[in-house]
């Protein structure tokens, strides 16, 4: 978690850091600092806080001249949020000054060390430690910053996204990378450094990734440098040409980044299935994994790996999967997964979903699968992560950057990866005849529209929101492929509400959550025409008689629950595989509306990054 921005060139540092850690702030926001150098001294100013009480502090406090620049906004490990903790941090000579994102586990070890050699800390960090351990070895072994940095790096265990620059030697960066991210955007004799390429995409679409073990030695006037930390071998950077624009990482015109996710979903999923479903031809093309094939075909079993809404992902695929392929599936919380001794065969595939592509747990899962011999495949939004690095093969989703900490078009898009996949093995399988395979692709591409079509549901949701929004406690039930979905929809409304909200499977209720309910409990029932329509009617009953209030997503033209129901938001006709898709999308709305109405930070929930780097 945290995002590091840095610039070194011939503009002004400060616009350019301040604004990157803006777009960064998804990634940590408890606190936020920077470092100028203005061609004579350092200056530093950091808070508690978010970015734009930096802004102000900065303005009254320091010169914002310069052209080298580095900051950080933060999420806590390593020492409570306040002033002192925030980075950067300065060596104990005033010389070097560092920024970092990660861990650095035996932090403590090294910090005794160097207290009996004289150094002093002022806060709490690992952070702190690892620059003073950087100047100890500059300075015993007389050696510039850079390879200081290497042999300091060579000492520590965790994991880490640094950059560091000296006040005598203010022509040049040092970055290094293990286990979080970190790009390096190329300009014309100006380079910019950031844990995602937004904070520099309006300046450059020139970019390196680095790979873990890597680090860079960026100088003006030269050409970057980079070497593999351990073994001193120097390797070749992979300049990538981005994709990315400016208009995808802005609000435009919505209040909030959910929103304008949750309006993107139709955009995101026809990028998803773009030029993958030919419907017309009657094929799924997938480049990822056409050569992977008899993995697949010859699994014993796919085993999905993944964290919070990625796994809700996995287990609507592992329906998917199962019904349509014909595959069995097991599907693992990754933190789980890796520690548990899992019993991994060469004959299993392991898929692993994951939006940042960064989740430190998943990336774990990921290594202990491949250890033991499985093919693992990657379904992964951001380009170039370390997760579509680290697996065989992979899928990208193509939703865009999703800037909103609560994940929205991530899940829809992740479905409609996994779905196409599921539908090109089935068809490999030749469990499908030619017309029901034509027929499936020719719904699939209506989604889109039909998405459009449930968010027209938004003025009634804002109107349900207002009513249940000082809720204490909500229920969400469903059944089958809507179970996850349930599940999605208490994790949404939970993390940026502060409401407390559970998802169960619809038949569950009566073994236990059915004594919570009263005429104080809103239950979110996702009662669709087709599967088990019947079986949640009766569930819908069973609440009704015991005053639970029912707010039903429903299938257009329904009857019978509209007339049990409190209140009933419809979403479109389509094939029961194919609802998760759609009745997702008023539990993201009203997740959204009972936020914004209880004045929570609707993307910057507290406590939460979007990007969870640490275990
Ligand atoms: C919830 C949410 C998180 C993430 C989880 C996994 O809205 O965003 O639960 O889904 O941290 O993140 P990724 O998909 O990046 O691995």
């Amino acid at each position: 978690m945290c995002g590091i921005v840095g610039y070194i060139g011939h503009r002004d540092a400060y616009p350019i850091v301040i604004k990157g850690l803006q777009r960064l702030e998804y990634r940590g926001y408890d606190s936020a600092g920077i470092a100028l150098y203005d061609g004579a001294s350092v200056n530093l100013c950091k808070t508690k806080g978010k970015v734009e009480d930096l802004k102000k502090k900065a303005k009254s406090e320091i010169s914002l001249s310069g052209n080298l620049g580095i900051g950080h906004t933060r999420w806590a490990t390593h020492g409570v949020p306040n002033d002192v903790n925030s980075h950067p941090h300065y060596s104990n000579s005033g010389d070097l000054v560092i920024i970092h994102n990660g861990i650095i586990e035996n932090y403590e070890s090294i910090k005794k060390e160097l207290i009996k050699r004289g150094y002093t800390f002022e806060s709490d960090t690992d952070t702190e430690v690892l620059v003073n351990l950087i100047e100890e070895v500059k300075l015993k072994e007389n050696v510039m910053l850079g390879q200081a940095v290497q042999i300091a790096l060579n000492e520590v265990v965790g994991a880490y996204a640094i950059a560091v620059f000296d006040k005598k030697k203010p022509d040049e960066i040092v970055v290094a990378k293990l286990g979080s991210p970190l790009a390096i955007g190329i300009g014309d004799n100006e380079f910019f450094i950031a844990s995602d390429a937004s904070p520099f995409i309006e300046f450059t679409n020139n970019a390196i990734y680095l790979e873990d073990e890597e680090m860079a030695i960026i100088r003006l006037g030269k050409e970057i440098k980079l070497r593999k930390i351990k073994n001193d071998a120097v390797a070749y950077p992979n300049i990538l040409e981005l994709q990315m624009n400016i208009e995808e990482i802005e609000k435009g015109g919505f209040d909030h980044f959910m929103l304008k996710e949750i309006y993107e979903q139709p955009r995101a999923i026809l990028d998803t299935y773009r030029g993958r479903l030919l419907a017309k031809q009657g094929i799924v093309k997938m480049a990822g994994i056409d050569q992977h094939l008899d993995k697949f075909l010859n699994a014993n079993r796919i085993i999905i790996v993944a964290c919070g809404t990625s796994w809700h992902a996995g287990l609507v695929a592992e329906y998917i999967f199962e019904n349509l392929a014909r595959i069995p599936v097991e599907v693992e919380y990754a933190s789980e997964f890796r520690y548990r001794n899992p019993i991994i065969t060469e004959n299993d595939v392991v898929i692993a979903i994951s939006q940042s592509g960064e989740t430190a747990d998943t990336l774990a899962a990921i290594k202990l699968a491949k250890e033991n011999g499985a093919f693992v495949f990657g379904v992964c939004n951001v380009v170039g992560s370390s997760i579509a690095r680290e697996t065989h093969a992979g899928a990208y989703t193509h939703a865009g950057p999703e800037i909103g900490v609560a994940s929205t078009k991530a899940f829809t898009t992740q479905i409609t990866v996994l779905t196409l996949l599921a539908l090109k093995l089935a068809k490999e399988k030749e469990l499908f005849t030619d017309s029901q395979f034509h027929e499936y692709l020719t719904e699939l591409e209506t989604i889109p529209s039909k998405v459009e079509k449930a968010l027209e549901s938004n003025p009634l949701i804002e109107i349900i929101a207002d009513v249940y929004k000082d809720s204490t406690n909500c229920l969400y039930l469903g059944r089958g492929y809507n179970f996850p979905v349930a599940l999605e929809g208490a994790l949404k409304l939970k993390e940026i509400s502060y409401i407390h909200a559970e998802g169960y499977p619809a038949a569950e209720m009566k073994h236990g959550p059915i004594a919570l309910i009263d005429e104080h409990m809103p239950v979110f029932v996702i009662a669709t025409n087709k599967g088990h329509y019947e079986k949640v009617v009766s569930n819908i009953q069973e609440i009704k008689s015991r005053k639970g209030k029912i707010i039903a997503i429903v299938t257009e033209g329904d009857v019978q629950v509209k007339e049990l129901a409190d209140h009933c938001i419809e979403i479109p006709e389509t094939f029961e595989s194919l609802t998760p898709l759609l009745t997702t999308i008023p539990l993201q709305l009203l997740s959204y509306h009972i936020a914004v109405m209880r004045n929570c930070n609707v993307d910057q929930p507290r406590n939460l990054a979007k990007s969870v780097t640490v275990e």
